[in-house]
């Protein structure tokens, strides 16, 4: 099974599949190893290289949402078309405890499916919170439902599920789940609230965090946070390690 070190190496599109209207997935034609939370940089030659999580690695699968030039760019790419890979770098989750709550905002959810695949694979119970503004932008709901997950929707206009944000839902449910522990990925407010949560609640708990990432693995400084490097240190830290 090829690993990608730092050099960026070629892979094919196999197939370009819609989530929404801002998101699509690329199902890429070769297999890599890695732990879920981990990310690749993808490079589109005279574009730029940026950061995506894998949803999976064998076969490779990045989800993207479209919100500047370069995800507009590899939106455009189709079946048959290269993508340039290096990694996977950075630290990913580990499974903690038989019964897990994973809470995924946007696509913040990428590196979550791929968690639970893994977990349900060991054993685990997983119950899986999805966020979004609106049901149309909600993803991968019927993937987490295929793999025996609980899945639990959170829509910020209640046009599906509970009205309000993931981590309000997250709130209501505790109390009947008892997780034990909590897995989330998305917005930096999103990660906040989740964080109160787990401290009031004494839960072991690990979030995928976001920075500006160029070089991808501790050298150019550019990810830092918090006297931390996103790339190399995360991007998955445990509560513990956040506070
Ligand atoms: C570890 C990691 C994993 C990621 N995984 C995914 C993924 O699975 N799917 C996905 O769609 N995106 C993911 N991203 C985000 C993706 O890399 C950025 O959105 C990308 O830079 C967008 O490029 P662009 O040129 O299209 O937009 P840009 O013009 O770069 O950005 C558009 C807007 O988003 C803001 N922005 C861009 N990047 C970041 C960032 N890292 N933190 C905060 N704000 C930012 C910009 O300020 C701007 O307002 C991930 C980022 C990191 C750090
Ligand atoms: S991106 Fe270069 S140090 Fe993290």
């Amino acid at each position: 099974m090829p690993t990608v070190h730092n050099l960026p190496v070629p892979f094919a599109i196999k197939l370009v599949k819609d989530e929404s209207l801002k998101v699509k997935t690329f199902i890429l034609d070769g297999k890599l190893e890695a732990i879920p939370g981990q990310f690749v940089m993808v490079w589109l030659p005279g574009v730029d290289e940026k950061p995506f999580s894998l949803v999976n690695d064998s076969p490779v699968v990045i989800t993207v949402a479209r919100v500047g030039p370069f995800t507009s760019q590899l939106h455009e790419k189709k079946p048959g078309d290269t993508l340039w890979l290096r990694g996977p770098y950075g630290k990913g989750f580990s499974i903690e405890g038989n019964k897990l709550l994973l809470v995924g905002g946007g696509y913040g959810v990428a590196p979550l499916l791929f968690l639970a695949r893994r977990a349900r694979a060991q054993g685990c119970s997983v119950d899986a919170v999805i966020g979004a503004r609106c049901a149309e932008e909600l993803i991968f709901v019927e993937d987490f439902r295929a793999l025996g997950c609980q899945v639990h929707l959170a829509t910020e206009d209640g046009s599906l599920g509970f009205r309000g944000k993931a981590p309000e839902l997250v709130e209501k449910l505790i109390p009947e789940l008892r997780p034990d522990s909590i897995c989330g990925c998305g917005p930096e407010g999103m990660l906040e609230a989740l964080s109160e949560i787990a401290v009031f609640w004494k839960l072991p708990a690990q979030f995928s965090y976001e920075s500006y990432i160029r070089c991808g693995f501790g050298v150019c400084g550019s990810c830092e946070r918090k006297g931390w490097l996103v790339c190399r240190d995360g991007p998955v830290r445990s509560l513990s390690q956040s506070l």
